[in-house]
């Protein structure tokens, strides 16, 4: 992990650099590196597009990106002078050789003037069909070469399924090794995913509770208020399962259930988590149903407005089978976990924006106070609130104060309000951890790949069967009932969604 060193010289060349996550995401986060102190003393930052666009233009564009997306609003003039002075636009064909030809004679031309040869950094921001294109001239142009200091960076989708995932790792393997291959999932990036590890393995409290023997069920929960948006072209081939189940909530589920690390180093971490995914029991195809369930939002009201239905979106089939809600229930087959279920559940133009983890502990094994207080027992529960509320809850059951016996759940409550700095953006953090090579916070191949595995049953069998009740939820609820059967069979409820009282059985 990072220390505060920081990065050599180091020169970042953004694929698709006119696109709208260099605007939102990349140049603020890069705005705040420099801002807090994080840039390297030298650096460039490379534009790449297809579009006729004056390097000053590049810039503005760049800058109002700042002024809407960064954490820390509108830029001030003099500080983005000396940042921006960094930024070059290139105009480029990303199918053409030439343009490799001139990239590569203009990183030549900051290695001569910095007297070194500085890290270089390639952020691939472009839709999958490129990245054949990229790293095939990448290698042929030699821009590459130096396996010890540069690095891809690439976003997902990383493949479609498990076998194009394969494919595309070998693709980038003829080119990078890979310790050079940065897979970006930017839930890990972000600063209360981080902390689920810190949470269990820097304490001792937790860790002697954290398996089979306590936890009763663990559940996560990452819920969008948001539709598809302008993204349906895109949505309708991915579905909330490619989406954000493969990637974000696989991840986040390794980082709660992987065993203690030896070390905080990338190897080590990533080999845990890819036990996680070894571990998760497969679901096969005839046992689907009864482990997981999709789900389309119906037109519905969100904040007091109308939204349409995923199927009256933009660029959506007005039959489209595509789910925008899933629910599954694992299992994991390893000697902590045996027998606990793992609830994952996202969906779009659900109630609330929400994301979260709940651990749920047994029940005590027997009830000391009498039968009407016994009502009033709730089991132990360690809720970790990802966005947008950020904290740590642990429920525990108290005294009421008063005369009598009387019991009332309270809560110890971590929050990071409460603390004094501003909490990074997660790309800001990836983003410095690829220029200082640290590859902790980023996907292995073989986590990819075993991902892919968990999550293929489902995508075939819902792949090949079209969902008869689709719409099944309308926008601005939680979900379809079925989610909510699909965790009642074992006497659970949704944490979020049900604030009602469970009873200690
Ligand atoms: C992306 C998905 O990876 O994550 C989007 O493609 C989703 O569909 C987004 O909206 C959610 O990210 P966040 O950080 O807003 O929770």
């Amino acid at each position: 992990m990072k220390t505060n060193k920081k990065a050599i010289p180091t020169i970042v060349v953004i694929f698709g650099g006119t696109g709208d996550l260099a605007k939102r995401k990349l140049i603020p986060a890069f705005y705040n590196l420099f801002l807090d102190g994080w840039m390297p003393g030298k650096y460039e930052i490379f534009g790449l597009g297809r579009t006729e666009l004056e390097e000053s233009a590049y810039r503005e564009r760049l800058k109002e990106g700042v002024a809407e997306f960064s954490r820390n609003g509108a830029p001030a003039n003099d500080k983005w002078a000396e940042f921006s002075e960094h930024i070059t636009y290139f105009r480029s064909n990303i199918n053409d050789p030439a343009s490799y030809q001139e990239l590569a004679g203009r990183l030549d031309g900051f290695d001569q003037e910095w007297g070194t040869r500085a890290n270089r950094l390639f952020y691939l921001s472009v839709a999958p069909q490129f990245i054949e294109a990229v790293t095939v001239n990448i290698h042929d142009h030699g821009l590459a070469a130096n396996p010890s200091t540069d690095r891809i960076v690439i976003e997902k989708p990383f493949g479609h399924n498990k076998e194009t995932a394969i494919e595309l790792n070998q693709l980038l393997t003829r080119t990078f090794q890979e310790e050079q291959i940065y897979r970006i999932d930017h839930y890990l990036g972000k600063e209360t995913v981080q902390n689920i590890l810190a949470f269990r393995f820097a304490n001792a409290l937790f860790e002697p509770l954290w398996n089979r023997n306590y936890i009763d069920y663990v559940q996560i929960t990452v819920a969008e208020q948001v539709g598809v948006e302008d993204r349906g072209d895109y949505y309708e081939s991915s579905g909330a399962l490619r989406d954000m189940i493969q990637n974000h909530l696989l991840q986040i589920l390794c980082m709660v259930a992987m065993e203690a690390p030896v070390s905080f180093e990338a190897e080590e971490i990533r080999n845990r988590k890819v036990d996680v995914m070894r571990a998760v029991r497969r679901i096969k195809p005839e046992e689907v149903h009864r482990y997981a369930v999709r789900g389309q939002y119906d037109a519905g009201w969100i904040q007091g407005k109308k939204v349409p239905g995923y199927r009256e979106e933009p660029d959506v089939n007005a039959n489209s089978n595509t789910e925008t809600f899933v629910a599954i229930k694992f299992y994991l087959d390893n000697w902590r976990w045996q027998g606990v279920p793992f609830y994952l559940r996202t969906g779009k133009r659900m109630q609330e924006k929400t994301s979260s983890i709940t651990i749920q502990f047994r029940p005590v094994p027997h009830s000391t106070f009498n039968d009407n207080q016994s009502d009033t027992l709730m089991p132990n529960r360690l809720t970790i609130n990802i966005q947008p509320q950020m904290d740590i809850r642990l429920r525990f059951m108290a005294k009421k104060t008063g005369l009598d016996m009387n019991l009332n759940p309270a809560e110890m409550v971590f929050n990071y309000d409460n603390c004094s700095t501003q909490t990074p953006e997660a790309y800001e953090t990836l983003l410095l951890d690829a220029m200082l090579g640290d590859a902790t916070l980023f996907m292995r191949s073989d986590q990819v790949e075993e991902a892919w595995d968990v999550i293929t049953p489902i995508l075939e069998v819902w792949g090949s069967r079209d969902s008869i009740d689709f719409p099944n939820y309308a926008a601005g609820s939680w979900g379809p009932e079925n989610a909510e059967a699909l965790i009642a069979r074992q006497g659970h409820v949704w944490a979020l969604n049900h604030h009602a009282k469970e009873k200690t059985k």
